[in-house]
């Protein structure tokens, strides 16, 4: 069974061709660089660069799997969540290409995508499990209790990890999407440095809230900006890392030892920091629980873990019909097409 993936939520064109967890190629073209000048992705651009590169990128994708349009057996899509008007370009290539074929369309939810990357790195790895998805857009912990059945156990109250990790790398000066440069800056830096809150959610365990921090950290910089004082821009990063590290880490693994997870699962592109993935490596191995990470090359947005969550929707015969449409939110404990 031979599937093709297609990612377009954000600023990623991504077409990969998967078997089961197995991935036989997947191409990625990024926007980024044209988006930077804005300081963030500008909608309107990240549609019309989709349109134009959906079918460069697919094609490629194949080539690269050296398969054709004919051995592609289904067609999956990521319809939900994003910007509605990126992940339209892809809903309706998916669409169109299943119609045309004659093939099943299989809607994925873009944060289940995320957990099966895990799927792709660790081929032992099956649910049940606690899954910590941290991206741009999201913060949840999210217990995997099949591969399609899910519930949300925690989340954000405000701004996402990843959010917060840009917020702060931007104040610093730093290009857009900051987490990657703050995380390399941090590595240099004296996460002592700088007090920084650490929120918590008065009313709930497992529950996060980063706006906090996200104004605190813009706070320091302007004020030594007012006094014209220096900023070390290092120790910043890596007190911002080090705070927004503890909070998820806490509240991860007190989720865990409650539901008495023992295999746990980093998910989304925030999974790519150096902190988050060397804290829970040792806090595992004292508590003696499994860790499970994407490798990083599948830790940000790609069509691969797209096709690998596909598989298992449509062994459960999650497929759509050409009615099928795009949905910039949606839970995913409770998907609906
Ligand atoms: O999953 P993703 O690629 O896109 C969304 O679905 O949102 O996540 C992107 C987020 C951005 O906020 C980016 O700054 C962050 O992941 N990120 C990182 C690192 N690499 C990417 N944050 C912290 N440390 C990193 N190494
Ligand atoms: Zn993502």
């Amino acid at each position: 069974m031979k599937i093709l993936a297609i990612e377009s939520s954000c600023d990623d064109t991504s077409a990969a061709v998967t078997v089961g967890r197995r991935v036989l190629s997947c191409v990625v073209s990024s926007q980024v660089e044209e988006h930077r000048q804005y300081g963030g992705v500008v909608p309107e651009i990240a549609s019309r660069r989709h349109t134009e590169n959906i079918v460069a990128v697919v094609e490629k994708a194949l080539s690269d799997a050296e398969v054709t349009a004919e051995d592609i057996d289904a067609v999956a899509v990521t319809f939900a969540p994003g910007l509605i008007g990126a992940l339209l370009v892809g809903v309706n290539f998916a669409k169109s290409f299943a119609l045309a074929k004659g093939i099943p369309l299989i809607p994925v939810h873009h944060l289940r995508g995320h957990i099966a990357a895990n799927y792709i790195t660790s081929e032992a790895l099956e649910p049940p499990f606690l899954a910590l998805v941290v991206s741009g857009g999201h913060s949840h912990i999210v217990d995997v209790k099949s591969y399609t059945d899910f519930a949300v156990i925690g989340r954000t109250r405000d701004d996402a990890a990843g959010e917060c990790f840009d917020k702060a790398a931007r104040s610093l000066g730093m290009p857009y999407p900051g987490g990657v440069f703050l995380d390399k800056a941090a590595e240099e830096g004296d996460e002592n440095a700088y007090r920084l809150p650490r929120p918590k959610v008065s009313d709930s365990l497992y529950d996060l809230s980063f706006s906090g921090m996200k104004t605190a950290v813009v706070n320091t910089v302007n004020t030594a900006k007012m006094k014209s004082e220096d900023i070390n821009a290092n120790d910043l990063a890596a007190s911002v890392r080090r705070a927004v590290v503890d909070m998820l880490t806490d509240n991860f693994m007190r989720a865990a030892r409650d539901l008495g997870r023992d295999r746990l699962v980093l998910a989304g592109g925030v999974s790519a920091n150096s902190l988050l993935r060397r804290e829970m490596t040792a806090l595992c191995r004292q508590s003696k629980k499994e860790l499970f990470m994407p490798e990083l090359r599948y830790c940000g947005d790609n069509a691969a873990m797209i096709g690998v969550q596909a598989y298992f929707e449509l062994q459960a015969g999650h497929t759509a019909g050409p009615s099928l449409n795009a949905k910039a939110t949606m839970p995913i404990d409770r998907v609906e097409y």
